[in-house]
């Protein structure tokens, strides 16, 4: 090869990387496998050393995203040398004997401990006192994440003394394998972003530049390393691990002394086999010679320390044929596409169906029916396919949401469970069914909804009592809930009337779910008191919960629908607007089976709601437009009272205006304030912009006090607000 050759590939494989790097480092959307971008960095390392001319070359890593403070950091966080197999470790052993000159005579301890598959950060620790925490970003600098890293309750605020004063740890965040489920639950629900793997989700919860979003994110942490310390505080990795667990830091319990390659190997071993059933993902084993004063004489190449070496996992892989690309409904009517497989054993695990996430990503690899495709049991959870072979013969065509939701001979897409229309969102790249009330895949979690606390509020009627009752056929529309009573009576009559002309008096009593099919056939239908778990006083106590609901206010009422994007605040919002149920079902309805120019007049009033922009007037005119919604909310209607809303008062000096309270309240607490604020049709806010109308200071105001003088806003005292509102409470409010 000439150096003219190597140059050019060095080149390619240089921007290759950068791509991927930014991809995986700054997207969290990774572009290849593991393995495809390890080979590239092994090549490009194997030309830089054949051809020490190209080194120069800027060091390949992540590129930073703006938004964060940059960090430089005090010793460079260099990334760990890969080994693929046992000969790579072998060598590993050898080369640092050598490099240490060790006679055969001397054992080489070496620390083992899992490689966690997170997100490297580093922890700097001022006289005991977390101050500065940072992603490793490219290496020498990275992004600060302190507030970030304060919201994961693993970081240690102050360390136990005694504790040099400088002292910087190393570790790894990440999310276990159950958080990441359950999270991806949430985001689904709540129509968002939904991650590929616990890797990413840890990433892009990190990274937020709104730390109140990380704080809802379940990270964990694992410490593993020294950075910067002022003085020494250990001979061996082993102990400065001890020492890390003493002052609080999360020290991985499956770390171990080896001595030996063949103690090393069986530890792999041990943790491979291990590895599905750890709570989180790792991606290998890293060894890291023991000896501090080792590790100092083995020093650093440009990129990674001559003391450690990262023994990875093979990727458990295999390739099969993707029989189908199937649209499944979720409990929230989100839409995914996903892969029938040809089932193949991948990792020990037979393999059937893997998740396609969506159609952006379906293009993005051109998946089609018929191809075969690269299987990835990626971090163990969730088999995905990774892309096709292109050597084999390709499938016919690509793939669309729309065409796959279209049946044949129809129009438009619908929703293959309910068969309502499914609409594509505009935020993310996702489908919804538009069924909400209807769709029997997501009629668990509506009904949960419904009866919920901020909704219905009906005690006693939670997810596994809705669950049951599903089950048992009793609840299939959010009206049935107000129809059980009358169905439990006419069926316990029922039943009395069979078990009689039986010559029996008792009727039958705990039987269990399993039970149920053998009973119902000579039962007809049973009562609830027939079922496990439901004696007379608890089937009372839920009929008597639900009948104290059937009276309702407005705005508890239009929440429970659970229609996309509607949340407690436009329920409110609506409520107030049209006052009565009545008005809002007449415009809502009108606008759904009337003309265009019906549908443009209810979404030109809809958006004039405050705070009610087009996507959410879209969502709402979309529900309605289904006509199985209508009839289930018209049903609803006809089974329960909703209650006439309080109009905040439009002419008051208050209302439409935002409003900010600062500083200590002494007559009523902050939320108080807030609510009657709003009751009275202000908005509260947050923060002072030159939108705030007043801004309520109490004692001990900061910031918000100085920037509404400066932005001369209207400052009132707690007492000068009172005496405000009490003249605006004095109005009567206007009723529709
Ligand atoms: S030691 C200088 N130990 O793997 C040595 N790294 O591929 C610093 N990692 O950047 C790293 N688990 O983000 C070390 N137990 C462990 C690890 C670990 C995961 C990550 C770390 C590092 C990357 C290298």
């Amino acid at each position: 090869m000439t150096l003219d050759d190597a140059r050019n590939e060095h080149t390619t494989l240089l921007s290759q990387i950068s791509r991927w790097d930014r991809l995986y480092h700054t997207d969290d959307a990774p572009e290849v496998e593991d393995a495809v971008y390890d080979a590239a960095r092994r090549r490009l390392l194997a030309l830089e050393a054949e051809f020490p001319e190209l080194v120069s070359s800027p060091t390949v890593g992540a590129a930073l995203t703006s938004g964060f403070r940059t960090v430089q950091h005090r010793i460079p966080m260099i990334s760990l040398e890969n080994a693929f197999s046992d000969e790579d470790v072998a060598d590993f052993l050898e080369r640092t004997r050598k490099f240490l000159a060790l006679p055969e005579s001397m054992s080489v301890v070496v620390g083992a401990e899992p490689k966690i598959d997170g997100l490297s950060v580093s922890l700097l620790y001022e006289d005991g006192v977390f101050v500065r925490g940072a992603t490793r970003g490219d290496g020498s600098q990275g992004e600060d994440i302190t507030a970030n890293l304060l919201t994961i309750s693993a970081v240690p605020r102050h360390l136990p003394p005694p504790f040099p004063s400088i002292l910087e740890v190393r570790g790894e965040v990440y999310m276990r394998k159950e958080d990441f489920l359950a999270l991806n639950r949430v985001q689904e629900e709540a129509g968002g972003k939904t991650f590929a793997n616990p890797r990413n989700a840890a990433a892009g919860s990190l990274r937020q530049l709104d730390a109140k979003i990380t704080a809802t994110r379940p990270l964990s942490l694992f410490i593993y390393a020294l950075g910067d310390v002022s003085e020494t505080i250990a001979e061996t990795h082993h102990d400065i691990l001890e020492r890390l667990k003493n002052w609080g830091f999360p020290v991985n319990s499956l770390s171990r002394s080896c001595t030996g390659i063949e103690e090393i190997l069986s530890y792999y071993r041990s943790i491979g086999e291990m590895r599905s059933g750890l709570p989180y993902d790792i991606d290998g084993v890293v060894y890291k010679i023991d000896r501090c004063d080792w590790q100092q004489r083995l020093g650093a190449r440009s990129r990674s320390p001559r003391w450690a070496i990262a023994h990875k996992f093979p990727a458990e892989e295999a390739r099969t044929l993707l029989k189908a690309i199937r649209i499944s409904v979720g409990r929230t009517g989100i839409l995914t596409p996903w892969a029938e497989l040809e089932p193949v054993n991948v990792g020990g695990v037979l393999v059937s169906r893997a998740t396609l996430h969506n159609e952006d990503d379906i293009s993005r690899k051109d998946l089609r029916a018929g191809d075969t495709v690269v299987i990835r049991r990626a971090g163990d959870v969730i088999p995905q396919v990774v892309r096709p072979v292109p050597e084999n013969p390709r499938g016919a065509e690509a793939f669309s949401m729309r065409q796959a939701l279209t049946p044949e001979g129809g129009d438009h897409p619908v929703c293959p469970a309910c068969g309502s229309h499914a609409e594509r969102l505009d935020s993310e790249a996702g489908w919804r069914c538009s069924g909400g009330l209807v769709c029997p895949a997501q009629m668990v979690e509506r009904l949960i909804h419904f009866a919920g606390r901020s909704a219905f509020d009906i005690e006693g009627l939670g997810e596994k009592n809705i669950v049951f009752l599903r089950h048992i056929g009793r609840l299939n529309t959010p009206a049935d809930i107000f129809r059980l009573q009358a169905v439990e009576e006419a069926i316990s009559l029922d039943n009395k009337a069979v078990w009689a002309a039986k010559g029996k008096t008792k009727l039958p009593r705990d039987i269990s779910l399993d039970m149920l099919s053998v009973h119902q056939g000579r039962l007809g239908i049973l009562p609830l008191t027939a079922f496990a778990g439901w004696q007379e006083r608890s089937v009372e106590k839920l009929f008597e919960a639900i009948a104290a609901r059937r009276t309702i206010a407005m705005e508890r009422f239009i929440l429970a629908l659970g229609i996309p994007q509607a949340g407690e605040g436009t329920a409110k919002r609506l409520s107030r607007y049209y006052g009565a149920i009545g008005k809002w079902w007449d415009a809502m309805s009108q606008a759904a089976t009337g003309t265009d120019e019906d549908r443009a007049r209810a979404l030109g009033e809809l958006t004039e709601i405050e705070d009610i922009g087009p996507s959410v007037a879209g969502a709402i005119l979309a529900f309605f437009a289904e006509a199985h919604n209508r009839s289930v909310v018209a049903d609803l209607l006809d089974l329960v009272t909703v209650e006439e809303a309080r109009k905040a008062a439009t002419t008051s000096p208050i209302s439409g205006k935002t409003v900010v309270f600062t500083g200590e309240l002494v007559t009523i607490t902050r939320a108080e304030a807030k609510a009657t604020a709003e009751a009275l049709g202000a908005k509260v806010s947050g923060s002072v912009s030159a939108n705030t109308d007043f801004v309520v200071a109490g004692a001990k105001a900061g910031s918000k006090l100085t920037r509404a003088k400066e932005l001369g806003r209207t400052i009132l005292t707690e007492e000068e607000w009172g005496t405000l509102i009490a003249g605006v409470k004095g109005q009567r409010p206007l009723t529709s």
